[in-house]
């Protein structure tokens, strides 16, 4: 595998730390190109998997660089694995942060089976085009009220032991979550390559 210049095919900026952070923890040493630019990948695709190749393959061909993509879902084993690949429309087309959560409190109301894991698929394509795909998976579970402020997305309804992601300080939620797990995956690919 040969990397160095790298583009991080995403704009939420929650991510891109959080990727930086767990890629300089593992002792990865790349430069991260901070001003490439593309067009927003419509995540159209059935799967994580296929989105997550999908927004990488685009990256890679807008860019020219090597590219670490990711899709993430959210799957509620009491609504069968939803939201899943449909976690960040869950509310609508136009959906926030807020609408989601807000409608996942409510389709959970009074469900007793709250038990639910984040997925993460990471997909890297490097210099070379040589494609990986790793995955991370975080369980836990629903609460019945957000906890917490720090985080994004679903992290204040996503209890891991007696704390919701929003309620552990970053680094934490940094060192165990579904893209550190991904992450980790991803450095033992490039190791073993
Ligand atoms: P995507 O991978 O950015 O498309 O994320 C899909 C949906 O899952 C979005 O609504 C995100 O807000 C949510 N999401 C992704 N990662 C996390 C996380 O680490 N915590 C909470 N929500 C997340």
């Amino acid at each position: 595998m040969d990397l160095s210049r790298l583009v991080i095919a995403s704009k939420n900026e929650h991510k891109i730390v959080e990727i930086l952070d767990v890629l300089d923890s593992i002792g990865l040493d790349v430069e991260l190109v901070r001003d490439a630019d593309w067009p927003d990948v419509a995540e159209t695709e059935a799967t994580l998997e296929g989105n997550a190749l999908l927004k990488a393959r685009s990256v890679r061909a807008e860019t020219g660089f090597a590219v670490i993509a990711d899709d993430t879902g959210l799957e509620v084993d009491a609504l069968d694995g939803a939201p899943g690949v449909r976690s960040a429309r869950f509310s609508g087309a136009h959906a926030t942060y807020e609408g989601n959560v807000d409608k996942l409190l409510d389709v959970m109301d009074g469900v007793a089976n709250r038990s639910a894991r984040f997925r993460t698929v990471m997909v890297l394509i490097d210099d070379n085009g040589t494609e990986l795909v790793v995955e991370g998976v975080m369980n836990g579970s629903i609460t019945n009220e957000r906890r917490g402020n720090n985080g994004f997305g679903y992290d204040p309804v996503f209890l891991v032991g007696d704390r919701t992601f929003a309620e552990m300080p970053t680094a934490e939620k940094n060192a165990i979550s579904h893209r550190a797990q991904a992450l980790r995956a991803l450095a033992g690919e490039l190791a073993a390559n």
